[in-house]
């Protein structure tokens, strides 16, 4: 296998402002007329008449990726510019999610996880959680309401700054709450804060992503607004820089990925995916590249930048040789040497050919691939997990060829991978003594439901973008259609059970606010697709792929 090609990512020296960097010039979205200028207004003011005014614009997302020609922006732009009706659920989804608002001395700062008024067990649903905020933070900033987004990365960092502790041990400086919660005194008239790094979690779970997803909300507003003051205070500053610390730091490690206890993101329980879960390393990457994009050359900022340019080149080098797979290296892995020394090496992790699952075999398309779930040694997790390949897309860590074939293979397991509702979170889900050593006997996680094979409509928005990003948006439209099918009328579940995601699931909280706030975003995204700049980032041409394939036969 080659070593890493040099000079990959631009230089250190010409790594500036996010404008500069990224695929959608700020300066451009800036100079359109937005989407419409009552965008500060809410939606349930808006006629629907006024609602469709402005839609169907598409004169700003030329620069999109659109490999190989295809061209299919079309879809979106002309058939909503001929047929859009507003569905009636954006309005009733705009309702629930205004509240959803979380206020803290009078100011908007999150939204809660769930405003399930049926439901007896509150646990900590009624807590603001970081990455359930992003999607709402999303729709927000698309709608033109970015204060609340603002607050929320003002308050979140600040919570940083706490001294962290579990019982007697002291938690990394940068770590970043997983959720926290006002707590109003009508009496005294005070409102208070408390946060949860994990201490209170279930399973005490370490929150791995809340940085990485604050970061990338930080370059989202940011890139959304064109307003680089916040990024650039001190605070922030220092912020990402806590965070990226905790990642960066020589350790004992032999690969560039991110070694990471279960339940460290959205997966937030046993499900065996310690380890180098996909969905982590998507997400530090994206961070990584959102950082670059707003930290400053200044003398502390100049030392984490190249950090961060020799880790990038490291980690997409990694992903890209050793998480992908398709037909041809699922038929290599089939025919690898064991027990191979020294740095020729082919089957670099001595994965035992014998410990393929047998179901893989059927379910990779001849045309298509996707990122494994987990790669370390003699162990790959083959499990599809949708929101690391989904971010992957998003964040460019996926080669152009890549990110197509994992749009190929959703089309071609439409049906396992979406069935009647977007999305399955991991595919296919553990049973039986599998999942009883897996899990650890997880009720909640039993098969096709919750984490182990459930559907999540909030990955409806991650979708839509990796669509829209790959020129694929009639795939989005015929997702959405499907969850307008559902969603509103099953009162916005948390989640679905089933082979086929067709039951409302078991513990499956109502009105979850990111599952609202998810469609919302994936409607706005596909009416005005210049949206995408905001959670997108453009492959760095110079970071080539090295993906040389040699069998193990042949050595
Ligand atoms: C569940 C999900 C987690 C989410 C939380 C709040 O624990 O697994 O990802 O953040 O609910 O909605």
């Amino acid at each position: 296998m080659d070593g890493p090609k040099e000079g990959g990512l631009r230089n250190v020296s010409s790594t500036c402002s996010i404008s500069e960097m990224d695929d959608f010039d700020l300066s451009r979205l800036l100079d359109k007329p937005r989407l419409n200028i009552e965008r500060k207004r809410s939606f349930d003011e808006r006629s629907l008449s006024e609602l469709s005014i402005g839609l169907g614009r598409h004169d700003n997302y030329e620069n999109t990726y659109s490999p190989g020609g295809r061209s299919g922006f079309d879809t979106p732009a002309s058939s909503t510019r001929n047929s859009f009706e507003p569905h009636p659920m954006v309005a009733d989804a705009w309702e629930a999610l205004r509240k959803s608002i979380v206020y803290f001395r009078g100011q908007p700062v999150g939204t809660i996880a769930a405003v399930d008024h049926a439901s007896e067990e509150v646990l900590n649903y009624d807590q603001v959680f970081v990455r359930d905020f992003v999607p709402s933070a999303l729709a927000f900033l698309m709608n033109g309401e970015p204060d609340i987004v603002k607050n929320f990365l003002l308050k979140t960092l600040y919570l940083q700054g706490w001294e962290k502790r579990i019982d007697r041990f002291k938690l990394g400086e940068g770590a970043m709450p997983a959720s926290f919660k006002v707590l109003h005194d009508p009496e005294r008239k005070t409102d208070t804060l408390i946060a949860d790094f994990g201490e209170s979690a279930i399973g005490r779970v370490a929150p791995v992503d809340s940085g990485f997803w604050w970061i990338i909300l930080l370059r989202a507003y940011t890139k959304s607004t064109g307003d680089m003051t916040l990024s650039e205070t001190p605070e922030c500053q220092k912020g990402m820089r806590l965070i990226l610390s905790l990642c960066l730091s020589e350790g004992f490690d032999t690969f560039p990925t991110l070694l990471c206890a279960d339940g460290c993101s959205m997966i937030d329980r046993r499900m065996g995916v310690y380890g180098y879960p996909i969905e982590i390393q998507s997400l530090f990457f994206m961070a990584l590249r959102s950082a670059l994009s707003m930290m400053k050359h200044d003398t502390e900022g100049k030392e984490f930048i190249e950090r961060i340019v020799k880790r990038l080149h490291a980690l997409s080098f990694h992903m890209r040789s050793y998480f992908w797979l398709d037909f041809q290296q699922l038929n290599d892995i089939y025919r690898y040497k064991t027990e191979e020394y020294s740095h020729t090496a082919v089957n670099k992790f001595n994965v035992i050919p014998d410990s393929i699952p047998d179901w893989v075999f059927d379910f990779m398309p001849t045309r298509g691939g996707y990122f494994i779930g987990n790669v370390s040694p003699a162990r790959m997790d083959f499990r599809w997990f949708a929101l690391g390949n989904c971010v992957a897309i998003l964040a460019s860590l996926t080669t152009p060829e890549q990110s197509l074939a994992i749009m190929d293979l959703i089309e071609a397991r439409w049906e396992e991978l979406v069935g009647e509702m977007p999305l399955k979170i991991a595919y296919p889900a553990i049973e039986s003594h599998e999942w009883r050593i897996v899990t650890g006997c997880d009720p909640k996680n039993t098969r096709w439901s919750y984490h182990n094979g459930g559907s999540w409509p909030v990955l409806l928005w991650m979708l839509t973008a990796a669509c829209i990003k790959t020129g694929r948006p009639q795939i989005a439209r015929k997702a959405i259609d499907l969850a307008e099918s559902r969603l509103l009328k099953d009162g916005w579940p948390e989640y679905y059970d089933g082979k086929l995601g067709r039951y409302v699931g078991k513990q499956a909280r109502k009105y979850q606010t990111w599952s609202i706030a998810g469609y919302l975003v994936a409607k706005m995204m596909l009416e005005d697709p210049s949206h995408l700049g905001m959670i997108s980032l453009e492959e760095d041409k110079q970071m080539k792929p090295v993906l040389k394939r040699s069998s193990s036969w042949t050595c």
